[in-house]
């Protein structure tokens, strides 16, 4: 069931669960998740990229993502990961999206927190919590790359928490996106975040980060990790060895059914791994 936000996350808090909060970009993918997410019969999050949207519309998403968890009774929330503007909160909400993340870490420590501030105004008119990024994570998200690499710094957290209202925060610890650089989650300055802040933290950059780490990152008080590149490599790598073996390989349907089960088995594994 797709369940409120809020509710989630003191569910998690309550049972000591992690959550993974997995990216779908498409109807296969989010069919795969909540497949996945119904094997392992934990909690978790389906997300979706602001970036995402111009290519599947929010209504669908939620309409979607109901059917594909019709017969799951573990509390899975509806996220909009990475939320470029207010506008696109303001369509997720609407939409009927149960958690929301607005990512303003791009501007300057002002501005960010104005960008947060009034996303959380409109959220939690509705009762949907707002997750907000302070630093900047290296690496690829999906077609967006970013150079930047500015760890969270400490000495803003509590400020940043206190004036956006905001109820995760993302946190930039050496964590970074996509496969291409290897993460160096730097457990000290997590664990100096953790004691300053008065939200639960989230880990963007899940995929390629060692289990051992997340794990430990359980005592810093990390409630949520995102997870992309690993699904859609196992989304993308099932079409690309069927190609390869065979050029003439199209068959869309059996190679969608395939791919579905590659994903569902990697989320399955994934949440599974992190609540060990
Ligand atoms: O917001 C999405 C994630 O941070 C995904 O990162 O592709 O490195 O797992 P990843
Ligand atoms: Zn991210």
């Amino acid at each position: 069931k797709i369940v409120n936000g809020f509710d989630l996350m003191k569910y998690a808090q309550d049972h000591h669960y992690m959550l993974p909060a997995f990216n779908t970009t498409n109807l296969e993918m989010t069919y795969a998740i909540a497949k996945g997410l119904n094997k392992a019969k934990l909690p978790g999050y389906i997300q979706i990229s602001s970036n995402n949207l111009r290519l599947s519309d929010p209504e669908a998403i939620v309409y979607l993502t109901k059917k594909a968890l019709a017969d799951n009774d573990v509390p899975i929330g509806l996220h909009l990961d990475h939320g470029k503007s207010y506008e696109d909160v303001k369509a997720c909400v609407n939409a009927g999206f149960t958690s929301i993340m607005i990512d303003a870490s791009h501007l300057p420590f002002e501005e960010n927190i104005e960008e947060v501030k009034r996303a959380v105004e409109y959220c939690h008119f509705y009762n949907v919590p707002v997750e907000a990024e302070l630093g900047c994570l290296q690496g690829k998200e999906e077609d967006i790359v970013n150079e930047a690499d500015a760890k969270t710094d400490p000495d803003m957290v509590a400020d940043f928490v206190a004036q956006t209202g905001c109820d995760l925060l993302a946190v930039a610890v050496g964590n970074v996106h996509g496969l291409d650089i290897e993460p160096k989650v730097d457990l000290p300055l997590l664990e100096q975040i953790s004691k300053i802040s008065p939200v639960p933290l989230v880990m963007h950059g899940g995929s390629g980060i060692p289990f051992d780490i997340i794990q430990k990152a359980r005592e810093f008080n990390l409630l949520k990790v995102n997870y992309g590149s690993d699904l859609r490599k196992a989304f993308v790598s099932t079409f690309g060895r069927a190609y390869e073996a065979n050029h003439n390989a199209c068959s869309v349907i059996e190679l969608s059914i395939e791919a579905v089960e590659n994903v569902s088995e990697k989320a399955a594994e994934l949440v599974t791994i992190i609540n060990s």
